[in-house]
């Protein structure tokens, strides 16, 4: 397959498959999303309206989100997507331009990053739109087929920006998100978590077979036994705000 390329205003065209984690293994890259995905990163199957990865940090649930937008642009047309995180910055740097993010591991379903407007062209059509966590009222006025929430835990008006983003997710024969997010005390992801519509796959970071054992040993041993390593590395749900 030719090398993609993507347009970055102050980058220049870049390719941007010439670097990246799969660089030292070419054919593993190859391989279809079903068969790189290690447990919890793959879509449950059943009539859910949500799907909430709920794992620890290095996961890998930013990879599973770009993977799930991946697949579905490419399984069907002209689909508007929401991109939400903390801040539109936070959308850009991690989900389009990092490490874990559309343009390093799946270049070949975007056609155009398109800056000045915070959107991701993708093949077939279809546009990802980013938005903030933090601005519920910029919802107004869109409607999407998908949305995909990344750390929803940790935006600041969560709920409003949920309720509002719900109204406008009302495209298609069966509207879907995707939130993906290490836990924390957060009463948009209580709601989320308690909504019989919502399939959750939960995971840790030692799970993640693709981080380094170094790292791996020393988050055991810094945080191995606490209270935010129960949280953070093993992704339990602290318990709700006020009940201790
Ligand atoms: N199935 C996979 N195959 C290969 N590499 C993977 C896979 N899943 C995750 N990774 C890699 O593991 C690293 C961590 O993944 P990712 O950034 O998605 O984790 P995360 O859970 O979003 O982390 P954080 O908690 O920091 O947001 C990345 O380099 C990512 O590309
Ligand atoms: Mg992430």
């Amino acid at each position: 397959m030719p090398a993609a390329r993507c347009s970055q205003p102050g980058f220049g065209v870049i390719s941007t498959d010439e670097e990246g984690p799969h660089e030292d293994r070419p054919d593993e890259a190859r391989k279809p999303w079903s068969q790189r995905a290690h447990d919890g990163q793959l879509e449950p199957g059943g009539d859910h309206d949500t799907w909430l990865i709920l794992a620890g940090r290095g996961f890998g649930k930013t990879q599973a989100g770009v993977e799930w937008i991946a697949e579905q642009v490419l399984a069907r047309p002209n689909l508007r997507i929401a991109l939400v995180s903390a801040t539109v910055e936070e959308a850009r740097d991690v989900m389009v331009l990092g490490i874990s993010g559309f343009l390093a591991l799946r270049p070949e379903v975007v056609e155009k990053w398109v800056p000045s407007r915070g959107e991701v062209h993708f093949v077939g059509g279809s546009i990802g739109k980013l938005f903030s966590g933090a601005n519920p009222e910029r919802f107004r006025g869109f409607q999407h087929h998908l949305a995909w929430c990344d750390e929803l835990a940790k935006w600041r008006k969560a709920m409003d920006s949920w309720d509002n983003l719900q109204f406008g997710l009302r495209l298609g024969e069966h509207p879907k998100a995707l939130v993906t997010t290490t836990p924390a005390s957060s009463e948009a992801l209580e709601t989320i978590l308690a909504d019989r519509h919502t399939v959750v796959t939960r995971g840790t970071t030692f799970d993640n077979p693709h981080l380094p054992k170094r790292f791996l040993d020393k988050m055991l041993e810094l945080h191995g036994h606490t209270h935010k390593g129960r949280v953070e590395l093993y992704g339990e749900m602290p318990p709700p705000a006020g009940a201790l």
